[in-house]
């Protein structure tokens, strides 16, 4: 037969456009668009379906040992397992460095944890804690040589917080490398102080995980951060973006030509900080860092998305049990400073934004699309294969039956956590049929694919083009200096 696989009668979208066509599969990759395509080996009909392409899934934690060493309830199985179930073909977890870790342990230690389970394809963005001589000047290159092409950083956080110095140090050899440094951005000091005031006083609920990373916080922290990587013109992606002030830092930024990014996720467009007022420890289910906010912060978000402030759009799936071996490790009532920060989401990041923004008006089909896939694609140096359907791309595929409807449950979940903070919303559309390279991975409710199927993606350098140089005149080459700082 010409093709493997045909799918056939759907309507297919990009970023870009919408259009009904056939799609013919050979060797993993789209071998054709257009009507009436027939001689596939198999046929999958897509009639009165969305035929996009597969999620990439940018900011999950998989198989990573928090900073105080509690390890994600997921794995690289049931983590990917979970993501493929919600309509993604490709996984970025963090590969972290804990202090005292050599790069190269590191990276073979995630290596161990991917390849023999990970169903979907994947990458990893190598979150540097240790910043020493030797990393810089040797293990990041070799981690960028490897197709390592993003580094994260956090402002906060005692055991992983890196210093401003530190924080140079890592834009100026992430852009020598052509690499993206992304950041965690709130500020260390205030929430010490907040949370040392608030636990003094016996305020220890976990309401008072908000109280204590104020806006201000993640406010201040992106204004320096941007401020850092505009000095030595280096670019940064701010993730988790939870303020209207923070979103507004960043536009400003790219209007003013920077090379300033930003992602935020389905936790602060549709749930609130009401949601860690619950009895009991109930509200530990909802502790993670930046906190949730509130209604007025859901409004602002949506139009910050569909302005192009925020082009990435992630779960930042951080899976802590509500039992010992997570929310609860502290006693079944922690204060909230002794909660593992994250939550689950990574299998309702797509349905999500699909129910809450295409079906209801509020985004289009192809913003979805940019904000699921493409735009990760981009910025993570994998647009040559993934995140658009086009001839010769990576058959990466997810078909989505717009009208099916789906009561969000901890129990219809594929991931390993025992909560959905989502539980109870009503969604309307599901990705039904999920492929990575030409391969049905899962299909009508069932898993398809093989433990290990997903293959390492290198990835290319951080794409460049359209920013003018913006280095602060101190640093700029007329000077004639800046290159013996460099
Ligand atoms: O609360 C969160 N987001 N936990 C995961 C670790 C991080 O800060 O990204
Ligand atoms: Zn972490
Ligand atoms: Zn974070
Ligand atoms: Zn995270």
């Amino acid at each position: 037969a010409e093709f493997d696989l045909v799918i056939r009668g759907g309507t297919v979208a990009t970023a870009t456009d919408t259009f009904k066509s056939d799609i013919g599969i050979r060797d993993g990759r789209i071998a054709a668009l257009g009507l009436g395509l027939d001689g596939g080996n198999m046929t999958i009909d897509a009639t009165g379906k969305f035929v996009l392409p597969g999620g990439i899934e940018t900011h999950c934690h998989i198989a990573q040992e928090s900073a105080t060493g509690a390890m994600t309830a997921d794995d690289y199985y049931s983590g990917s397992v979970s993501a493929a179930f919600g309509g993604n073909s490709t996984i970025v977890p963090f590969a972290a460095q804990h202090r005292g870790q050599t790069i190269k342990d590191v990276i073979r230690t995630y290596d161990d944890r991917a390849a023999p389970n990970s169903v979907l394809d994947y990458s990893y963005h190598l979150i540097v804690s240790d910043p020493t001589e030797e990393v810089l000047r040797e293990e990041l290159p070799m981690a960028f040589e490897r197709g390592i092409t993003s580094f994260k950083v956090f402002m906060t956080y005692d055991k992983m917080i890196v210093s401003d110095e530190h924080m140079l140090d890592i834009l100026v050899t992430a852009r020598g490398n052509g690499a993206l440094t992304m950041v965690h951005a709130e500020n260390n000091a205030l929430i010490k102080w907040m949370v040392s005031r608030l636990i003094a006083r016996g305020y220890d609920a976990p309401k008072y995980h908000a109280v204590s990373h104020p806006a201000a916080a993640e406010v201040e922290a992106i204004q320096r951060g941007i401020t850092l990587a505009s000095f030595v013109e280096a670019p940064l992606l701010f993730v988790h973006v939870s303020t209207d002030a923070g979103a507004r830092a960043i536009a400003e930024a790219r209007m003013s030509g920077q090379m300033i990014f930003g992602e935020t996720c389905p936790q602060y467009m549709f749930l609130t900080a009401d949601n860690l007022d619950l009895p009991g420890a109930e509200g530990t289910k909802f502790c993670c860092s930046p906190p949730l906010r509130d209604t007025a912060t859901q409004d602002v978000l949506w139009r910050h998305l569909n302005a192009g402030t925020l082009q990435l759009y992630s779960s930042d799936h951080a899976p802590y049990r509500f039992d010992e071996t997570g929310k609860l490790s502290n006693g079944p009532n922690p204060p909230f400073n002794k909660v593992a920060n994250g939550m689950p989401g990574i299998e309702l990041r797509a349905p999500l934004l699909f129910s809450e923004g295409v079906a209801k008006g509020r985004i289009s089909l192809n913003t979805f699309v940019a904000l699921t896939a493409t735009n990760a694609a981009r910025l993570f140096g994998m647009n040559e294969r993934k995140g658009s359907i086009a001839i010769g791309m990576d058959a990466d595929i997810a078909i989505w039956d717009p009208d099916k409807k789906t009561q969000v449950t901890a129990s219809g979940m594929h991931d390993n956590m025992d909560y959905t903070p989502f539980e109870g919303m009503e969604l309307t559309g599901w990705p039904v049929t999920v492929l990575n390279r030409g391969n049905i991975i899962v299909d009508g409710g069932e898993l398809k694919a093989e433990r290990g199927a997903g293959d390492f993606i290198k990835r290319q350098p951080f794409d460049a083009t359209g920013f003018l140089p913006t280095r602060a005149p101190e640093m700029t080459p007329a000077t004639n200096f800046c290159a013996k700082l460099f």
